[in-house]
């Protein structure tokens, strides 16, 4: 500030929610880690991005679409909205378009909340629902997740907890299956319990951006959910399997009153052009989406015996990714696997300091980061 001026600090302006907040931590880019490390070979192995790439069809709408960049893009998302209102089975009025799904979970907390409404998640849970609750003012009621010996699910979501933090200023619950970067997830029926027990001025936010990934058995019957839950509403993305995570775009399924709420407060372009054809031609690209789960599925369990044979415990998962309990200081470890060129998460700021989160990449690249890992332990 310079001496002349009548202001402080900025800070001291923002509103109280937004002076409290830590922006997200996200991963530096490759480019300037090799520059930083003088190496060029890296991976990364640290956002949860699908090391396929996309689907060449989704390349070819690209390209066939970049003449028309100087023109703004629907801003309702028509064929997109139409085409995946096909897919779920519901009317393209519950379907709004969101650049990323992170943009959704915004959009949700400036339709639901104020200084005086608070929002339950879970401990561990994605670390966007902190930010997006704090930055409207509201209160995060912050549910205890299962113990780390928990039999099944350590780490993950505690329904009853969840349950418990739920009062009468509540107005939306996070709920991530699987969660991230847990990987943990509820079944069906557990989630169906959980909802109705949940009042129908909540509104359920369920996050689904890895669902590709789950077994089949466990998958959300979507559909028939939103027509039970009129206060559901799903988040999903186009950043994980369908490998367009650089050009943001995600949706959610809900009741038309919700999307209408939604839309309301959604800027009129929010979702660009490029991202748009890119993610409707990549709906037909039913092959594409195999192949990347069935490889995610044959790194897991690749991943999963190797840390066996190190004697690492890690948590269950059903998404594109593991957590690795590596039993030292997570961020050291994860500095000297950085300086051999492999780039994973530490999830320190999610109170995992013992924790790395491995994003299950190609068959070479798996082999590589195990290579580094038992040379690092
Ligand atoms: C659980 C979860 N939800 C939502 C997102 C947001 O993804 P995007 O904004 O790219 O759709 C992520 C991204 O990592 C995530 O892990």
């Amino acid at each position: 500030m310079s001496s002349s001026s009548p202001v402080n600090s900025y800070l001291q302006l923002a509103t109280a929610g937004v002076q409290m907040l830590t922006p997200y931590q996200p991963g530096k880019p490759v480019e300037e880690l090799e520059r930083e490390l003088g190496i060029t070979d890296s991976i990364k192995l640290a956002s949860n991005e699908n090391p396929l790439g996309a689907s060449p069809l989704a390349v070819e709408a690209i390209n066939k679409t970049i003449h028309a960049i100087n023109y703004y893009p629907d801003g309702g998302g028509y064929a997109l909205c139409s085409r995946l209102a096909e897919k779920h089975g519901v009317d393209a009025s519950q379907v709004t378009l969101g650049n990323g799904s992170n943009d959704i979970l915004e959009l949700v907390t400036r339709a639901f909340l104020t200084p005086q409404h608070s929002a339950v998640y879970s401990e561990y849970s994605f670390a966007v629902y902190p930010i997006v609750v704090q930055a409207v003012g509201a209160t995060a009621h912050v549910a205890r997740a299962c113990q780390e010996n928990h039999a099944s699910m350590p780490l993950g979501h505690d329904a009853e907890a969840l349950l418990a933090q739920i009062d009468d200023t509540t107005r939306i619950i996070f709920i991530a299956n699987p969660n991230n970067p847990t990987g943990t997830w509820l079944t069906p029926a557990q989630l169906e319990d959980l909802f109705r027990r949940i009042d129908e001025t909540v509104i359920i936010v369920l996050d689904l951006a890895y669902t590709e990934y789950m077994d089949e058995q466990i998958k959300p019957p979507i559909r028939q959910w939103l027509q039970q839950y009129p206060n559901l509403l799903i988040t999903r993305t186009f950043s994980k399997v369908y490998a367009l995570a650089g050009l943001r775009i995600g949706y959610s399924l809900s009741s038309p009153e919700i999307a209408d709420l939604l839309n309301r407060v959604r800027q009129p372009f929010n979702t660009n052009i490029l991202a748009q054809a890119a993610a409707l031609a990549s709906l037909d690209d039913a092959e594409h989406v195999t192949k990347s789960v069935n490889m995610n599925n044959a790194g897991k369990l690749f991943l999963q015996k190797a840390f066996t044979e190190l004697q690492l415990s890690y948590l269950p998962t059903m998404g594109n990714f593991i957590s690795v309990n590596v039993k030292q200081d997570g961020m050291a470890l994860y500095q000297r696997l950085l300086q051999q060129g492999v780039i994973v998460r530490p999830v320190a700021n999610y109170a995992m300091p013992e924790y790395l989160r491995i994003t299950i990449g190609t068959q070479q690249q798996n082999e590589r980061f195990v290579e580094t890992l038992a040379s690092c332990l």
